[in-house]
């Protein structure tokens, strides 16, 4: 053990957030943690581009290919089990994951969702969807949050949250763009940072 708590990043898509956290383990924020394997569930994602780059291990794992939920939860656990993974970060990963999953690694996986849970939230609300939902409700308020991952999607206990206003003129896109760069690739990593430290300190 180096005295790093060992992370693994999963991802569907561009994979910005996994930048800002490739970024803060570079820059030294995340100290304590190391980024050892980024899992997409889409071959075509970004995320894996950016993680080749940072010469961080990957694997693509399709549901198509496992034959279904289980086949494709099983060689996620296996893959996470296998390099002794101590923190699961969900960073864009737009699939849901099953109960039984969840439960198996309680208060080892977070989330970032793109608005200010309990706002915007849960089933379907994904990706671009919260902020046609915010522009759509006319809040001038939204955000992001980053929280725990239980068996109630988005309803896991809020570690971080950071509010980001909605301007007149805005579209999904450009509310989308505002919350990541004001919210999301702020407190994502800096959660990060304190729950490995946290782990690190817990084993010593
Ligand atoms: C981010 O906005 C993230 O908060 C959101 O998907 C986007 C992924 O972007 N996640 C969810 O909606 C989860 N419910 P990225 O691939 O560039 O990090």
């Amino acid at each position: 053990m180096d005295g790093k708590a060992r992370v693994a990043v999963l991802v569907s898509g561009g994979g910005t957030n996994l930048q800002a956290l490739i970024d803060a383990q570079r820059s030294g924020l995340i100290e304590k943690g190391e980024i050892v394997l980024v899992i997409s569930n889409r071959e075509s994602a970004f995320a894996i581009e950016r993680a080749k780059k940072a010469g961080i291990e990957t694997c693509v794992v399709t549901r198509k290919a496992c034959g279904g939920q289980e086949g494709f939860e099983a060689k996620v656990m296996e893959l996470i089990d296998s390099h002794d993974i101590d923190l699961v970060v969900l960073a864009g990963f737009l699939t849901i994951l099953s109960a039984a999953f969840v439960r198996h690694y309680e208060h080892r996986i977070i989330n970032i969702h793109p608005s200010l849970i309990p706002a915007f939230c849960g089933d379907g609300f994904y990706g671009i969807i919260p902020h046609q939902a915010a522009l759509e409700r006319g809040v001038k308020v939204t955000g992001a949050t980053v929280h725990y991952v239980n068996e109630v999607a988005d309803g896991g206990e809020i570690i971080a949250q950071k509010a980001v206003s909605v301007e007149d003129d805005d579209t999904p896109e450009t509310l989308q763009r505002r919350v990541m760069e004001q919210a999301e690739w702020l407190i994502l990593p800096v959660a990060v940072a304190k729950i490995c430290r946290r782990i690190v300190k817990e084993r010593s």
